[in-house]
This record gives C-alpha cells, sequence and structure tokens, in this order.
C-alpha cells in the first residue's frame, strides 16, 4: 500500500518533469546507447544563420557547423579538424571542406568542429602564433589533448552526437596533433579513426612511445613536393636545428601498420596481410599504399596516399590550400573512412 503511494507519487512527479511537447523527441532515435546527453535537448548554443557559433571558454575556441538537416532527435557524427600552424578556425573549416553540404556519416549531415590553439613563441622563439602541442614552437605548458577532451565532452552535452561516431583530422601542425591524439590511449578511446594531413610529425607529436592501447584506423596523405614537411623526412630543419626533426612519411605508415598489427614484412606474407600489401593509383599522379593488418580486426588499417607533384597542401581539386589534386581528400576518401570505422 505505502509502496503504491509511493510509486503514484513518482508518476506523477515524472509526467511534470517531462519537457514541454514541442521537445518531445520520437524516442527511436535516441534509444541508441550511442546518443549523446545532448540528444533530445535544445541546445542553448547560439547558431548564426550560416548554421556556426563559436564557442569560447575562457581563453580557448571553437568554431562549430551543424548540417541544415540537424535535429536534436538524431545522434550525429562528429569530426574535428585541426588548423596547421599560424592558422585559425576559418582557414581549417575553409581548406578541409569539412562544412560543405551533403557530407553525411551513417546517413545523417556531420557536426563539424574546428578548435583554435593557443598562441606559441614561432619558429624565431619571439613571436605569436597558434600552434598545437607537440612541435618546436608549441605553447609551453599548453595541454590540448585536454583540452580535445573538453570540446568532445562540450560537444556532446550541448548537441546530438553520435559518441561512436566521432573522428580526429588535421592539416600540418594540425595533422601532427591528430596524430598525437591517436598516440595517446585516452583520446585514441574517444575518435573512431584518424587522418593526419601532410603531418608535421616531430617528435612531440609522434613520440616512440606512441601507445594507443588499441588497433587505430589511420587515413594519411602527403605531398611528394612537400618543402615544409618533406615525404622523405629532415633531421633537422634548414637552421640545423634537430628539434625539427620528421621521420620519412613510409616509415612513418609502417610504424602505424606494425602497431595495429602488421607485419614485420616476411617473404610469407601473403596479401592482403602485411605492410603495404596493396598499391593502387586510385587518381592520376597518386599512390595509395593500404595496409590491411588483420582480416578479423575492421580497425587494424593504414591508409597511405602519396601525391606526385603536391607540396604542403590538403588535396582538393579547387586548390583550397594550394595544391591543385585530381581528388578531394575530404569528400573522396576521408569521409567514406571515417564512415567505415565506428567505436564499440
Ligand atoms: C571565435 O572566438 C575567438 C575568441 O574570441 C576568436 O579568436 C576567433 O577568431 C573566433 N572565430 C571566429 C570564426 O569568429
Ligand atoms: C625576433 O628574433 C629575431 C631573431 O631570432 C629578430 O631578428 C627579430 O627582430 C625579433 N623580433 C622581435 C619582435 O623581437
Ligand atoms: C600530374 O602531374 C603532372 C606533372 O608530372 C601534371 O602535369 C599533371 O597536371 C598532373 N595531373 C593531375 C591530374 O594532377
Ligand atoms: C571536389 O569538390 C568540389 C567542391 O565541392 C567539386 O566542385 C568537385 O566536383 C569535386 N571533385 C571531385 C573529383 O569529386
Ligand atoms: C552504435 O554503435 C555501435 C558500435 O559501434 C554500432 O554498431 C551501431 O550501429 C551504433 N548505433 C547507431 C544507432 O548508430
Amino acid at each position: 500500500m505505502i509502496f503504491d503511494v509511493f510509486a503514484t507519487i513518482l508518476l506523477v512527479v515524472e509526467y511534470f518533469a517531462r519537457p514541454p511537447l514541442r521537445y518531445r523527441l520520437p524516442t527511436l532515435d535516441i534509444a541508441s546507447s550511442n546518443a549523446s546527453s545532448g540528444c533530445g535537448v535544445e541546445s542553448s548554443w547560439q547558431f548564426d544563420s550560416t548554421n556556426h557559433a563559436n564557442i569560447t571558454m575562457g581563453d580557448r575556441s571553437f568554431l562549430v557547423h551543424i548540417p541544415p538537416s540537424y535535429i536534436a532527435a538524431t545522434p550525429h557524427a562528429l569530426v574535428l579538424s585541426y588548423h596547421g600552424f599560424g592558422e585559425d578556425d576559418l582557414n581549417q573549416e575553409k581548406i578541409s571542406g569539412l562544412s560543405q553540404q551533403g557530407l553525411k556519416i551513417n546517413g545523417k549531415g556531420i557536426i563539424a568542429v574546428y578548435p583554435n590553439a593557443q598562441f606559441g613563441p614561432g619558429r624565431s622563439g619571439n613571436e605569436s602564433v597558434r600552434a598545437w602541442q607537440g612541435a618546436p614552437y608549441s605553447p609551453p605548458g599548453v595541454d590540448d589533448i585536454a583540452f580535445t577532451q573538453t570540446v568532445v565532452q562540450q560537444m556532446q552535452s550541448n548537441l546530438c552526437v553520435d559518441s561512436s561516431r566521432i573522428y580526429a583530422s588535421g592539416k600540418s601542425n594540425g595533422g601532427g596533433f591528430t596524430n598525437l591524439l591517436a598516440c595517446t590511449q585516452s583520446t585514441a578511446n574517444i575518435f573512431a579513426a584518424f587522418s593526419p594531413v601532410s603531418a608535421a610529425l616531430y617528435s612531440g607529436a609522434n613520440p616512440t612511445n606512441c601507445a594507443p592501447g588499441r588497433t587505430v584506423p589511420i587515413i594519411n596523405f602527403h605531398g611528394l613536393a612537400d618543402t615544409t614537411v618533406p615525404f622523405y623526412g629532415q633531421s633537422a630543419d634548414d637552421r640545423g636545428d634537430t628539434a625539427y626533426a620528421t621521420p620519412s612519411i613510409t616509415q612513418y605508415r609502417e610504424a602505424w601498420a606494425i602497431r595495429n598489427g602488421c607485419g614485420p614484412p616476411s617473404c610469407s606474407d601473403s596479401p592482403p596481410l602485411g605492410i603495404n600489401a596493396i598499391i593502387s593509383n586510385p587518381d592520376a599522379n597518386t599512390t595509395l599504399l593500404q595496409s590491411i593488418c588483420s582480416a578479423s580486426d575492421n580497425d587494424a588499417i593504414v591508409n597511405g596516399f602519396t601525391v606526385k607533384c603536391l607540396g604542403h597542401s590538403w588535396p582538393s581539386t579547387l586548390g583550397l590550400d594550394g595544391g591543385i589534386t585530381d581528388f578531394n581528400a575530404t569528400t573522396t576518401y576521408i569521409v567514406p573512412f571515417f564512415e567505415s570505422h565506428t567505436l564499440t
């Protein structure tokens, strides 16, 4: 009897605690365990007429773009994209094209986020230039791993995010940082796949103790004519500064393939297992070395695109980042690669 009364009170309380009808959303879409806490809730963020919101938290900020089709009832894939050294949110949005209409993952428009780096001392040591953690010119003491975790949490609680479909990408210094996110267990567990583009893989961004704690899907692009981050690597920069040493991109890709369970290469390897097992030319002037490192683990894959004549650019037919290529890295390869990987 006492329990019946108690249950009735609970029901009444629950009824009045429900959101007003217009915010009551179909339960089918958000029943998924992948739905973030921002699902089914009206966001307090204000988006402008172009679907952008610039979110500021203390001295940090990140630019958010939602697809025109965004609804809080449906979990959406989330793609973070990190700008290059001295660049910013708007430049990364432009060169990556991740806010363009029509990009879909799991049948829904994607949410794109362009975080801004803090200002570091620059290459000469006395400037004020945006840079991510892991480079010789990074601002000292800035924890961009923690910042990234905060950005993702903010996204999950303020928008309806599919937490099994969160991805990281970035260019140059931002590509190096994307690699650091993949090498760090606490962030390798947040993102389903990673795309470092023309990545600046200084030792701070590509640590020898890279330890993701899982197999990590990687899709990487690099131009053979890149003079900023040379494809064949360098032991120092033009001033002889060894802090600017970077690996050969082929060895970098092979290191990921080995970490993902491939090789080391041996004559007993038979395709599709083994380092750089599949070599193809999917586009003009472009070679794809694809390492499939486990027949049963879909995440154990490394795709390396090498583009002849391309400099330090995010590949695009329109030359949005300078170099013109025969394909769009974002639409033709990165988004479909992300789509084929989910975090369980
Ligand atoms: C967002 O706000 C930050 C901090 O005020 C600013 O540095 C950044 O340029 C802004 N981004 C855009 C796209 O307005
Ligand atoms: C910064 O240092 C360089 C030498 O490394 C010097 O040429 C330049 O004048 C300095 N700039 C400022 C603003 O102090
Ligand atoms: C391929 O590279 C050659 C130079 O080797 C260049 O002339 C040509 O325009 C490039 N083609 C495409 C489609 O990028
Ligand atoms: C690349 O993207 C641009 C801009 O969206 C588009 O006009 C062009 O047709 C695309 N090219 C290819 C080969 O997909
Ligand atoms: C949720 O995540 C799991 C594991 O990645 C995936 O198989 C499933 O499709 C996701 N559910 C939805 C509704 O996207």
